[in-house]
């Protein structure tokens, strides 16, 4: 229903326009009583069989919503209605800000893909905790958080170590974005000296928390062989709990997309169905080289049940949805979840 109905109705407007119609319909909507079985939603989402222990959370189901959906959390307890085992909100920056001029979501639908470029525009990490305060019992909430766009790259730190202290107590587990590629140099701090620090002084604040919290990294696509092998490094000699691979691509490799229509919508990062093997390929390949030694949650591309076997197959422990939820709708999170219970 959703792809005969909801869609075409959406995508008749601009994405982010699509996306805030989207958000309304979905507060209104699921209270309702019969939506969620007219959307395809499935009381299998909640099958024993699906929980999942990892980084000592227990996990309703593997399949989560990625980061930048529901930037200001405000959408997350809709989005525990379909069926998500975990939503991971953000990318969170200590203050406001706007993100970059609009238009900056754009869809690229002979590709099933999008490419964004929003820039962190989030309400900053204070309205998100006000928020978080009253969220149901029983969803897994994940902190994403980023720097400001104005904070230097030298002082990104306290922009992280500020967004992690305020949210310590009401998320679940952390996310340390240093991959969007829309935040300028942002991805600069993937290389091995500043991550090391930016790590090891959150793992530091972390260890002074009475309930330390998992804190994960989330990489970029675009990695150098050598780039990787610093990452494998990191993860061991820090022990984070985990890894998100991945986030969006600046690559524009092998779209049917033209190269006019992909000049016009210009620079950003293009997540969906083209990302799908590039993530699964980093997947195994970082598994294989850390020889499994910590958690993977794979991202990119799962469009399908099957998409998502692939990424499990390829080693992640848990994976997240982002532009294949907005193309397949709430439908896609209850077919991933029985392809599970049916392998
Ligand atoms: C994103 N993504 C993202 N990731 C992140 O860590 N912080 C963020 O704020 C955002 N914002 C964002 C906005 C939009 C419009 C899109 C499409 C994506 C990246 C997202 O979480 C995911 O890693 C990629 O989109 C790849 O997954 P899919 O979309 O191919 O399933």
């Amino acid at each position: 229903m959703y792809k005969s109905l909801i869609r075409p109705l959406l995508f008749q407007f601009p994405a982010e326009k699509a996306h805030h119609i989207a958000a309304r319909l979905m507060k209104i909507g699921l209270s309702i009583p019969g939506v969620k079985s007219f959307l395809g939603v499935s009381k299998l989402n909640y099958h024993p069989q699906l929980e999942k222990e990892l980084f000592g959370i227990k996990f309703p189901n593997p399949v989560g919503l990625a980061a930048g959906f529901d930037k200001d959390a405000k959408m997350f307890k809709s989005l525990g209605k379909l069926g998500f085992g975990f939503v991971e909100i953000g990318t969170l920056t200590p203050l406001a800000q706007p993100g970059n001029p609009k238009p900056r979501l754009f869809r690229l639908k002979e590709d099933n893909a999008l490419i964004n470029r929003m820039g962190f525009n989030n309400e900053g990490v204070d309205a998100a905790v006000m928020r978080l305060k009253k969220r149901n019992p029983g969803l897994i909430i994940g902190g994403n958080i980023g720097k400001n766009k104005v904070t230097a790259n030298e002082r990104a730190t306290e922009d992280y170590i500020k967004c992690f202290q305020k949210l310590h107590p009401y998320v679940d587990y952390f996310v340390v974005n240093v991959s969007s590629p829309n935040t300028p140099n942002l991805r600069e701090l993937q290389e091995k000296e500043p991550l090391t620090n930016l790590l090891n002084s959150l793992i530091k604040l972390n260890q002074q928390e009475n309930r330390p919290k998992p804190i994960l990294l989330k990489i970029a696509p675009d990695l150098s062989t050598g780039m990787i092998n610093d990452i494998v490094e990191i993860m061991l000699e820090t022990k984070l709990d985990g890894l998100i691979v991945n986030n969006t691509t600046i690559d524009r490799s092998g779209l049917k997309t033209s190269e006019d229509k992909l000049k016009e919508i210009g620079a950003g990062g293009l997540s969906g169905k083209p990302l799908r093997l590039k993530s699964t390929e980093l997947i195994a390949e970082i598994k294989r080289k850390s020889n499994k030694a910590f958690p993977i949650i794979g991202v990119g591309g799962i469009h399908s049940a099957q998409d998502a076997i692939e990424k499990l197959d390829a080693g992640a422990d848990l994976i997240q949805l982002y532009t294949g939820f907005i193309y397949e709708g709430p439908k896609l999170i209850s077919d991933i979840n029985k392809a599970i219970l049916n392998r």
